[in-house]
């Protein structure tokens, strides 16, 4: 089965964007990343792309009247590297509907809580100011809300005493690494779909099993 063609779209340190080229270089994997796309020239997830010897582009908000102009520009570099999905990982950038809807179920979102808990920002302060005693990580499809969507793949893990926020984010990160690596796996794998419901059904018992791991068992 022909591999599937993903851009990975960053803003920063690109540490997911990492844990998916670390996967893509598998032979046995079934998706490779064509483009890397930033909004920003310093994020260091460029550099790990160049690295990788992946192909990188930038488009700036900031040279884009509004941000629908900015979105038909993503939009344009996506079409012209002929990418079957796109994974957003740290992409510091709302996007608007239209985009959203043209992307519909190709576009991936990670996201440091389990939603619907936590959307938005500073989810593990959130997090340790709730109490919650467990936490994690969503991988989902995008919707035109914020961190809303079809989910994808989950993984939990403890808040454990003592934690502060760095520590609890370096937690969750270290299962993102495996969450969206997974997620990537599950639809290139043509394994997942979308139920009328608007749920995820995943086919294939272990696959399902994989998708509400816990990586810290
Ligand atoms: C991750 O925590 C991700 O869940 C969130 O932004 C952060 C990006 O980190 N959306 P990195 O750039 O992948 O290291």
């Amino acid at each position: 089965m022909a591999r599937l063609k993903v851009a990975v779209l960053i803003s920063g340190r690109g540490s997911n964007l990492q844990a998916l080229i670390d996967a893509c270089v598998r032979r046995d994997f079934p998706a490779e990343i064509r483009l890397v796309l930033s909004n920003r020239s310093d994020a260091q997830g460029l550099g790990r792309a160049a690295q990788a010897g992946i192909p990188t582009q930038v488009i700036s908000h900031r040279d884009h009247a509004t941000r629908e102009e900015f979105d038909v520009a993503l939009d344009a570099a996506l079409q012209a590297a002929g990418v079957d999905l796109v994974c957003l990982a740290g992409f510091m950038r709302l996007l608007g509907e239209a985009f959203v809807e043209r992307w519909r179920d190709r576009l991936l979102n990670i996201h440091p809580s389990l939603l619907p808990a936590f959307r938005g920002l500073n989810t593990h302060a959130r997090a340790l100011a709730a109490g919650v005693r467990f936490t994690g990580c969503t991988v989902h499809f995008v919707r035109a809300a914020v961190d809303d969507g079809p989910i994808i793949v989950q993984a939990a893990v403890p808040v454990l005493p003592g934690d502060d926020s760095e520590a609890l984010a370096a937690r969750v990160l270290a299962a993102e690494h495996r969450a969206y690596p997974l997620a990537l796996r599950l639809i290139a794998e043509r394994r997942i779909r979308i139920g009328d419901d608007g749920r995820v059904e995943i086919r294939g018992a272990t696959a399902a099993a994989d998708a509400v791991f816990n990586p810290s068992t």
